[in-house]
């Protein structure tokens, strides 16, 4: 690697090494639509540790139809991948916790202590990208009467949601979190422009990759020739390396 290269990919990785920790990914393999195998999860994770990652919090999905991922297996299987980054000498930390999708299945696990926090208090949740979950708001206090803090996971792509939508369910006591990958415009100019406002107006709380597939750790990778945003993100306070 020239001297050039070093500098540039210095500066490619200072966010990341910023950032600290990830805490919305698909990395457990073949549970999910993220990662598929062992071998492609420890790609992914090695690839973040160059990053600059020093910790990643996965987080399959958890849906009652296609995805109903129960804590036990989750954690199983994260300590299995925890068994590959030691034999492999990889010196990123892994948890595991979960993205659930606020649908008819989610009452009962949070009532029923099925759920598996963010450093033992953040739920992140996720809704469906055509329309809200019904009563969602009342959701949110649900979480919260159990002591836990809801995360909603990129608000920005919904596009139902507006900026006052937004700053209604901050005000209900939720947390924002936005996807790396929305403000480089990897899912279009719309989600793109909710994304910088969320990062400008300091509404949101952590930044995640949502990492599910090659491509987006191929995109990850180009954020950093981004040098405005880079300086708008490291310039904004961000609970991810409080994790
Ligand atoms: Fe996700």
């Amino acid at each position: 690697m020239s001297f050039l290269q070093r500098l540039f990919s210095g500066k490619t990785h200072r966010i990341f090494k910023w950032l600290a920790t990830d805490m919305h990914s698909h990395l457990l393999p073949g549970i999910d639509d993220g990662s598929p195998d062992m071998p492609t999860t420890l790609h992914y994770l090695t690839e973040l540790e160059a990053l600059g990652y020093q910790k990643v919090i996965t987080t399959p999905h958890v849906m009652r139809e296609l995805y109903p991922n129960k804590p036990n297996d989750i954690k199983a299987l994260a300590a299995k991948v925890n068994e590959e980054i030691t034999a492999a000498g990889l010196k990123i930390k892994l948890e595991a916790s979960a993205e659930y999708m606020l649908d008819d299945g989610f009452d009962a696990l949070l009532e029923n202590d099925q759920l598996i926090p963010i450093a033992n208090r953040y739920v992140l949740v996720e809704m469906s990208y055509v329309a809200p979950t019904l009563n969602y708001e009342n959701t949110i206090f649900k979480i919260q009467a159990q002591g836990l803090i809801p995360i909603l996971a990129h608000p920005e792509r919904y596009n139902y949601l507006s900026m006052n939508d937004f700053e209604r369910i901050k005000s209900l006591g939720c947390l924002l979190q936005v996807n790396l990958l929305s403000l480089v415009g990897y899912y279009g100019k719309h989600t793109q422009a909710m994304g910088q406002q969320l990062v400008q107006n300091k509404q949101a709380s952590f930044l995640g990759t949502d990492l599910h597939h090659s491509r987006h750790l191929e995109a990850l990778k180009g954020i950093s020739s981004h040098s405005k945003l880079v300086r708008l993100i490291e310039n904004t306070e961000w609970l991810n390396a409080k994790l």
